[in-house]
C-alpha cells in the first residue's frame, strides 16, 4: 500500500470523501439509476428524474456525484453508464455487486459511525443500531428478516466464486459426508456436492438460517445429498460420522479463544486422516494490511461478533497444528482479496 506524503493532497482528501463516494454509489443503487440508464442509454436529466420519481434538484446532485466518481458518462445533456457501473452496478448483469453494496449501506454504514467507540469499549457498541437483543450480527439478523436476506444475498454472491473454486481445486473423491459449520445458504455445499457425485454435505448453521436453506434445498431438487442442521456450534460438541469439515468465511468472525476450542472440536469429531478446510481472509505478517483485510476486523469487532480478527499465517498454522492437524497448507482464492483456502489433515 503507497504510504501518503505532505505532497498527497488528493489522496488525503479521498480519505474524508470516501463516505460520500459510497453514499452516491449506494442511493444511485437503492434508486436503480444504472438499471435504468442500461435500460435506456443517454437520457438526460429531466427523464432520469422522471425514472427515479425524484425531483429535478436531488437527481442533479446524483448525477453529478455518480459523474464524480466515475461511474457515469454524458454526451452533451445525456448521461450513460461507464463500463465498470454497467458491469457491476446494473440489475441487467446477473453476477453483479448489488447485494454487497446494499449489504454495506443497510447493515454496515450506521454502525460502523461507531468504530471509535467500539475501539474504546472493545465491544460490538455498533450492533445497537439493528434493533433485537442477540448478542452477535447473526443472530440479531434472524430477528430482522428483512436484513437476514440482505445479508444472504451478498454472502451467496460472494460464494459463488468461492465454491467454483472450490469445486475446481479439492479432490474430494475420497470423501463421503463432509460438514460445511456456518454453511449459510449452501452455495458452497450444493456446489461441492454437484461435483463430487459420491458426497453428502450437512450445513451447520443457525436455526433461522438452516430452515430458510432448507426449504431452498427442497425447492432447488438438492435435499436429497445436501442437508441442513439448526444449531450453535459453540454450545454443542460438533456432530461426528464426517470425513471433512469446512469452515468457510467462519472462523476469523471470532474471538482467538473460540477459534482454537472449535479446531479442538473438529479434531475432535474427525477420524485420523480426515481433512480440515477453512476458508478466510489473512492479514498481512507485517500485520499493516491489506485494506480489505482491515475493513473486515474492523466490522468484526464494531458489528459482527465484539471479538474477531483476520489472523496471519503464522497464527493459523501454530492453532492448527495445536489442535492436532498436520500437513498445513494454504492457497490464495482468486481475486486478490488475501483470501485463502487452508488444508490440513487430522493427525
Ligand atoms: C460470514 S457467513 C459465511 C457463510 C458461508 N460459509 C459462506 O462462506 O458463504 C457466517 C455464517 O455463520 C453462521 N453462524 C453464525 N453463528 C453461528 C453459530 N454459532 N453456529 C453455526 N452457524 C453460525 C451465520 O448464520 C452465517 O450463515
Amino acid at each position: 500500500m503507497k504510504q501518503l506524503t505532505d505532497q498527497d493532497e488528493t489522496e488525503i482528501l479521498d480519505l474524508f470523501l470516501g463516505m460520500y463516494y459510497f453514499q452516491f454509489l449506494a442511493s444511485a443503487v437503492e434508486l436503480d439509476l444504472f438499471t435504468v440508464l442500461s435500460r435506456s442509454p443517454g437520457l438526460t436529466r429531466e427523464e432520469v428524474a422522471e425514472h427515479l420519481k425524484l425531483e429535478i434538484q436531488p437527481a442533479r446532485i446524483l448525477l453529478l456525484g455518480c459523474g464524480a466518481i466515475g461511474l457515469l458518462r454524458k454526451e452533451g445533456d445525456r448521461y450513460f453508464n461507464t463500463s465498470g457501473a454497467e458491469r457491476f452496478f446494473s440489475r441487467a448483469q446477473p453476477a453483479n455487486m448489488i447485494p454487497a453494496v446494499r449489504m454495506a449501506n443497510h447493515i454496515q454504514f450506521r454502525p460502523m459511525a461507531r468504530f471509535a467507540e467500539a475501539l474504546r469499549s472493545n465491544t460490538n457498541v455498533g450492533l445497537q443500531e439493528i434493533s433485537g437483543s442477540a448478542p452477535n450480527l447473526y443472530m440479531r439478523l434472524a430477528e430482522n428478516p428483512p436484513l437476514e436476506q440482505i445479508f444472504h444475498e451478498m454472502m451467496s454472491l460472494v460464494s459463488f466464486g468461492t465454491a467454483a473454486f472450490l469445486a475446481a481445486t479439492l479432490d474430494l473423491s475420497r470423501h463421503r459426508r463432509l460438514l460445511d459449520v456456518g454453511g449459510g445458504e449452501a452455495v458452497n455445499a450444493t456446489t461441492l456436492a454437484g461435483r463430487w457425485p459420491d458426497l453428502n454435505v450437512t450445513v451447520l448453521d443457525l436455526p433461522t438460517v438452516a430452515e430458510t436453506t432448507s426449504a431452498r434445498l427442497m425447492e432447488q431438487g438438492m435435499s436429497g445429498r445436501v442437508t441442513t442442521l439448526g444449531g450453535d456450534c459453540f454450545s454443542e460438541e460438533l456432530p461426528g460420522g464426517f470425513d471433512a469439515i469446512l469452515f468457510s468465511r467462519f472462523l476469523s468472525i471470532w474471538s482467538e479463544e473460540k477459534v482454537r476450542g472449535l479446531l479442538a472440536k473438529a479434531a475432535r469429531a474427525l477420524p485420523p486422516g480426515a481433512s480440515l478446510y477453512v476458508v478466510d481472509a489473512l492479514q498481512d505478517d507485517d500485520e499493516m494490511g491489506p485494506p480489505f483485510v482491515a475493513h473486515l476486523c474492523a466490522y468484526f469487532l464494531t458489528l459482527a461478533s465484539g471479538e474477531g480478527m483476520a489472523r496471519t499465517w503464522s497464527e493459523w498454522t501454530g492453532w492448527l497444528e495445536e489442535a492436532g492437524f498436520t500437513s498445513v497448507s494454504r492457497q490464495p482464492l482468486p481475486g486478490g482479496m488475501s483470501e485463502f483456502l487452508i488444508e490440513a489433515v487430522r493427525k
